[in-house]
């Protein structure tokens, strides 16, 4: 399994430093990878887990003022990063096609892209949901080459159940799953990695992690306690 911990815009320093401390303590079975806030990119650098980036800029490089470019990222030693989460398409109005750029800028870095897809509630309710992951992978992901493709990971984030405390059935994640399984297999000949994303809690973390086809989790604020996502890990 692979667990990803997106920290968000929390902690300051000194919180960070010792959160890092303790998660560092063990070595865990699991893949586990920490996306700490951008300015602690380079307290993130123990052993025992992975560094992601909750972000990358659409450029090479260059007058981008508060940015950070893949290269940059690599350089601090991130090896995932985050791309097109609900929180930047919404503030930030990320579309497909910058999020195309970011994609091959992270590939070319030799950074593993996590592409966030998820429909809102009323496009779940209006059975909505296949089209609108189909249109955001088919441009997100337009000319990519199959080597390419080999390396993206997608984190299914329903943008309902994100930070909401809403879950979706642990049928639904695993029909959608298999759906963009089935989709990538049709028209990538490709078998990608999917993680889910949204309200993964210490109550439905077990449950959620028998869902067959479930390579992993996007979890956010239960992966700011470190003591926990230790205990769940061992399970
Ligand atoms: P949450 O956040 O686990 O707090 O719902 C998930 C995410 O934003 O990726």
């Amino acid at each position: 399994m692979l667990i990803v911990l997106n920290h968000k815009m929390n902690f300051t320093k000194e919180e960070a430093i010792s959160y890092e401390k303790v998660i560092n303590q063990k070595s865990y079975h699991d893949e586990l990878v920490i996306c700490p806030s951008m300015g602690y990119l380079s307290l993130f650098q123990g052993k025992n887990y992975r560094l992601g980036s909750q972000n990358v800029s659409q450029y090479e490089q260059g007058s981008h003022t508060g940015e950070i470019s893949s290269t940059q990222l690599r350089s601090l030693g991130v090896s995932y990063c985050l791309v097109g989460h609900s929180e930047r398409r919404k503030e930030y109005f990320e579309d497909s096609l910058s999020l195309n750029q970011k994609i091959k800028w992270l590939l070319k870095s030799n950074i593993t892209p996590i592409l966030c897809l998820g429909e809102t509630l009323e496009e779940r309710q209006s059975n909505l949901t296949e089209d609108i992951l189909k249109k955001d992978m088919t441009m997100s992901l337009a000319n990519l080459s199959h080597q390419e493709l080999e390396k993206i990971i997608i984190a299914y984030e329903p943008i309902w159940a994100i930070g909401t405390g809403s879950v979706p059935t642990n049928e639904m994640i695993e029909n959608t799953v298999k759906w963009i399984k089935h989709f990538w297999c049709e028209n990538y000949q490709v078998q990608p990695k999917v993680l889910y994303g949204g309200s993964v809690n210490k109550q439905n973390y077990l449950t959620l992690k028998t869902i067959p086809n479930i390579d992993g989790f996007l979890i956010g604020s239960l992966g700011l306690q470190a003591e926990t996502i230790q205990t769940l890990l061992e399970q």
